[in-house]
């Protein structure tokens, strides 16, 4: 047992740094960089801001111009100093070859990748990850995708994705931790930490990238690309803290929005990129656009053309041009012409040398180009064993009428309906590239590896038609009701219906807004339907966003919200539905009632009305057909037990912290996991603070009848917020704490400060 730990540490190389002894290596690390830089050519710096994709994944648009044959003379020029999207380790070692063999200065190139969730191994949508709240197994998720991505020659990860998002209609929200700044930067933090490690020379090891910088969570209307125009509040306390966090972290790179913000695109934003990033935060690692973002600078009617785009991107601190080619084909003229200074030029090289020394691949460029350990790593069977503890974690009980759930093992008939059960490919998400497609454990599967029951399938419907690529529109079945008649006549005799329906892993990602929320397709007909035959309805949703579930809510008795939880989703499905595994996940985004609610979010501000204030009136803030409230609110989520909450008090308080606790009991028959939530509501502020904010939570184990007491420390951290000039402060006055399951928790008490 021992040696099997072991071996899996060894894998993913938990490998920790001797800091004595940091500042020196940071010395000698300038130094080799400055007599580098000192060697360069204008040309030769200028290419190290230059990136490419290669042609086995194109994850943006194709640019006009390029071509692979003007690629591959710049390549050898030295004329790119990273590359995107090469597949596996023995193509890496053939690039690098050229750039180290053939170039006057041999400088390695930096390879990126959308290693998001998962390389090979998927795990569970970042959304879903965030459902878990479990921070370590989050790191430890972060670090297997890393262990894999390394073993095939990448050493750059364009991930994690912090931006905060209330917005269902945007498909992106599935790459994100949700609508919570307190939670989205604990998570930020976490996955840093696990992709970088201690040590970022390590092969095991990459750099990570917080993108997208800053924003782009906030489209108008939901809306893909679209403008991000928000206040001074949303922006430093909403979007910034988890973009902080992975500074707090060590994050080494940074990538910048195809979004303008207020006015100004994010990739021309001087404001964010130097001022705040560079000089506030003292980020000394580099800045990469976003595909194409540089250039696009032109659409957005920010610059006349490519040129004077490529010119704004570099005042701006935009270090790396993915994908524009405005850089390699602007920049030298614009030096040249005194247009731009040349130490800019300096200041981005020397950042991405940095990281390359970093990385270590001066030292040796191949590190990461292994073709045995490539073998041996990717896939580990020990990955798969932690991809499903972290997909039992992501998946949260909505409803559980009657105890429906658990199943009971033996003896029932199970009516199992659903295209989406049956589905190998659509569990493992949006960011598939690197994995083999139908390699996720189905619902199907999972299901039958429990012989006890009859499991019989039906697909229902057919979700969608066509082809299914990460760069191309899912076709969605709108009229082929062809199946509807075999599944309800399974329906009808079955002691049990469990259907599977939601989104396609294509549905949610980038470019994929929705303007409806509901189960597409005709799904949401085939579920009314089979009601009608059969009411013991297990529904288990897949998607990659909060959906509008307000009749399923009304109905159906039982629901599970398994999102798309990869590789091992159907194992991790089955086990739950079984009691196998107790699920214990929240909520990371509210879950609306109608779509027209959205952007719905628990941290809201108080209105000057927010209340009725008598019956029948209109002054108060509502709507005159929906309730105010989610369907199901921010950090909700049930479990097969019960918890109870009780003697919530403060314990000491002094000038720099307050010790507060609270009883939690499980009350129920079964051990169980809650995620205790801790929430601060400020009074009196000014500017003004939300009703209620998370400012902590703890995971605790119990067995039935088993109370444990949950300390929380609130300090400087937890009790202030920015102001309107981005300056964190802490203001006097009353204060309540809110304890609980969930944001709507009423157990409270007070203090002041
Ligand atoms: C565009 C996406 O916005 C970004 O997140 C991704 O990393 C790049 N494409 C590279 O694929």
């Amino acid at each position: 047992m021992i040696k099997a730990n072991l071996t899996f540490f060894t894998i993913i190389g938990f490998f920790v740094l001797n800091s004595c002894g940091t500042n020196q290596k940071n010395d000698q690390l300038d130094q080799r960089v400055n007599a580098l830089l000192a060697q360069m050519t204008l040309e030769e710096k200028v290419g190290q801001m230059n990136q490419y994709s290669s042609f086995w994944d194109i994850t943006g648009p194709i640019p006009k111009e390029g071509s692979a044959a003007k690629q591959y003379d710049q390549l050898k020029k030295g004329l790119v100093g990273s590359m995107l999207n090469v597949r596996g380790a023995e193509n890496v070692r053939k690039l690098q070859k050229i750039a180290v063999e053939e170039t006057r200065l041999g400088i390695p190139l930096i390879f990126g990748f959308d290693v998001i969730h998962g390389f090979k191994t998927i795990s569970p949508i970042p959304l879903a990850e965030a459902a878990s709240w479990d921070l370590e197994a989050i790191e430890t998720s972060a670090r297997i995708a890393a262990t894999e991505a390394a073993a095939a020659g990448i050493n750059w990860t364009f991930a994690p994705m912090v931006d905060i998002s209330r917005d269902a209609r945007w498909g992106r929200v599935m790459e994100g931790a949700g609508e919570d700044p307190y939670l989205g930067s604990k998570i930020a933090f976490a996955r840093v930490k696990g992709f970088q490690g201690d040590d970022l020379s390590a092969p095991t090891t990459i750099a990570a990238c917080a993108k997208h910088f800053a924003g782009y969570g906030f489209p108008e209307a939901g809306k893909e690309y679209n403008t991000v125009d928000i206040g001074t509040q949303t922006l430093h306390n909403m979007v910034m803290p988890p973009f902080k966090a992975t500074i707090d972290a060590g994050v080494r790179t940074f990538m910048n929005s195809f979004s303008q913000l207020n006015g100004i695109p994010a990739t021309g934003s001087k404001y964010l990129q130097r001022t705040l990033l560079k000089e506030q935060w003292n980020f000394d690692g580099f800045v990469v656009s976003d595909w194409g973002s540089i250039e696009e600078m032109v659409e957005h009617g920010y610059a006349d053309d490519a040129k004077q785009a490529a010119q704004i991107a570099v005042e701006a601190g935009s270090d790396m041009d993915m994908q524009s080619l405005a850089y390699i084909d602007h920049l030298i003229d614009l030096v040249k012409s005194s247009a731009v200074p040349e130490t800019l030029i300096d200041d981005a090289a020397r950042r991405i040398l940095r990281v390359k020394f970093e990385l270590g691949l001066f030292d040796d460029p191949y590190k990461y180009c292994n073709a045995e350990r490539e073998k041996s790593t990717i896939g580990h069977e020990k990955f798969q064993e932690v991809t499903l503890e972290m997909a039992k974690k992501s998946i949260v009980l909505l409803k559980n009428k009657n105890q429906l759930l658990p199943l009971k093992k033996k003896g029932l008939n199970i009516a199992l309906i659903g295209d989406l059960a049956d589905d190998k490919t659509s569990p493992l998400g949006n960011w598939i590239l690197a994995a083999d497609t139908n390699s996720a454990v189905s619902v199907l599967e999972g299901m039958k590896a429990y012989e006890g029951n009859n499991l019989e399938f039906s697909v229902g419907v057919k979700l969608h038609t066509g082809v299914l690529e990460f760069a191309k529109e899912l076709n969605i079945n709108t009229s082929d009701k062809s199946d509807f008649t075999a599944a309800l006549n399974l329906a009808k005799t079955a002691d049990v219906v469990v259907m599977v329906l939601g989104e396609h892993g294509f549905h949610s990602g980038e470019g994929r807004s929705r303007t409806q929320l509901g189960l597409p397709g005709l799904q949401q007909e085939l579920l009314e339907q089979v009601f009608k035959v059969n009411q013991n309805i297990i529904l288990v949703l897949n998607n990659g966003r909060p959906l509008v579930l307000d009749w399923a809510d009304q109905h159906i008795p039982a629901i599970v919200e398994a999102w798309q939880l990869g590789t091992q989703s159907g194992n991790a499905i089955a086990q739950v539905l079984y009691g196998d595994y107790n699920p214990s996940g929240k909520l990371p985004m509210s879950f609306p009632k109608s779509i027209g609610q959205v952007p719905i979010y628990y941290n809201y501000k108080s209105t000057g009305r927010p209340t009725l204030p008598s019956p029948d009136e209109v002054f108060w803030t509502h709507y005159q057909d929906e309730q105010n409230a989610p369907l199901y609110p921010f950090g909700y989520g049930l479990s097969y037990t019960t918890f109870a909450y009780s003697n919530l008090k403060i314990n000491s308080q002094n000038d720099t912290s307050i010790d507060v606790s609270v009883e939690v009991t499980n009350t129920g028959n079964v051990q169980g996991n809650e995620v205790v939530q801790l929430y601060v509501k400020d009074h009196f502020a000014r500017p003004t603070q939300p009703i209620k904010s998370l400012k902590g939570f703890e995971l605790v184990d119990l067995n039935p009848n088993q109370t444990k007491t949950v300390h929380f420390t609130l300090a400087e951290a937890e009790l202030g917020f920015y102001d309107n000039d981005g300056k964190f402060i802490v203001q006097p006055g009353d204060f309540s704490i809110y304890v609980g399951g969930d944001s709507t928790t009423e157990l409270n008490t007070k203090f002041k400060l």
